[in-house]
């Protein structure tokens, strides 16, 4: 029976480092992704694979696209058509250092490097900007349940389908607001995380409440900070049975619901975006049986 990849459903690692690949031989791809999976336990190291790999092996996989140009007044988000993403877990980074060269030098004959991003759990699980990060997300089985595709789609069954976006925030913008209105900007107090009955329209937290759209949007979001020198911001990860849930949250936080765009806004911005499809798990061995491997 196929299993999604442990790490997904997972609590957070304490370090993680992100790599995304684009295409740089096609005619070594087969044999770069066998090594990868000998080298991918599904837990410590989550892997994803974006439209243009299937595309390049003629595999459907039915829902994985590439990740919407997504567009409101005064903003745009990039996408990223990478190949393959691997979210490296761990508690140690001089070993995630070591894995993550491993793994590059497996998939470096058709792939080449483009991204690398080191992340990091920050007090006990807040965003940089010091709120509680995770706190809706669904747990157990409805943690699957939104998480992982199900056996209505036997071909994909255990798998996932992820949304990752690098936000950089503007920290002084943030620290130049009262503490009522970073607050609000959020829809709960840093201070004891208690939703706020009467945050505003914009708060992040009513822009993307789950159980508000309909059908219901549930995801389950993994994200960690990031940060280089003095820069930082969060490395928005979530995972969908599909990607429906995610994109109806970006629309309604852009504003394109209502005219009314999300308050984080006003101090971070997602800098880059992609869709990455993470194969289920079968004999503890990733399951690459659907893009023809
Ligand atoms: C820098 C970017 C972001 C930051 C700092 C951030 C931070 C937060 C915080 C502090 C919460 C409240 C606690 C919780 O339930 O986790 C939250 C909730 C949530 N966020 Fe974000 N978020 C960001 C981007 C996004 C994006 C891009 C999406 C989806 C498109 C999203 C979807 C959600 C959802 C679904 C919830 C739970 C809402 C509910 O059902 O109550 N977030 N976020």
């Amino acid at each position: 029976m196929n299993t999604p990849q442990p790490g997904i459903l997972l609590p957070l690692p304490s370090h993680a480092r992100y790599l995304s690949f684009d295409i740089a031989n096609r005619d070594g791809i087969a044999g770069c992704l066998r090594a990868l999976r000998d080298l991918a336990d599904g837990e410590n190291t989550v892997v994803g694979f974006g439209s243009p790999l299937a595309s390049a092996l003629n595999a459907d996989i039915p829902g994985l696209k590439p990740f919407p140009l997504i567009t409101a007044p005064g903003l745009s988000i990039e996408s990223a058509p990478e190949a393959v993403w691997v979210w490296l877990r761990g508690d140690d980074r001089g070993e995630i250092l070591h894995r993550s060269r491993r793994i590059t030098r497996a998939l470096e004959p058709a792939f080449a490097l483009k991204e690398l991003w080191d992340a990091f759990k920050h007090d006990n699980g807040r965003d940089l900007s010091g709120y509680e990060d995770g706190t809706e997300n669904p747990k157990d089985d409805e943690a699957v349940a939104a998480a992982i595709v199900c056996d209505d789609q036997p071909a994909l069954a255990g798998s996932s389908f992820v949304a990752t976006q690098r936000w950089a925030h503007r920290f002084d913008r943030f620290e130049a607001m009262p503490g009522d209105e970073q607050d609000n900007t959020v829809g709960r107090r840093r201070s004891d995380n208690e939703e706020l009955d009467d945050a505003p329209e914009s708060a992040h937290v009513k822009r993307t409440a789950q159980e508000s759209f309909t059908p219901e949007a549930f995801v389950v979001r993994r994200s960690m900070p990031w940060a280089d020198g003095n820069e930082g911001g969060l490395m928005f990860v979530a995972f969908g049975h599909s990607f429906a849930a995610f994109e109806a949250q970006l629309n309604r936080m852009v504003g394109n619901e209502d005219g009314i765009a999300d308050a984080l806004f006003k101090f971070t911005q997602p800098l880059s975006g992609a869709y990455f499809w993470c194969p289920a798990m079968q004999d503890e061995r990733l399951d690459l049986t659907p893009l023809g491997i």
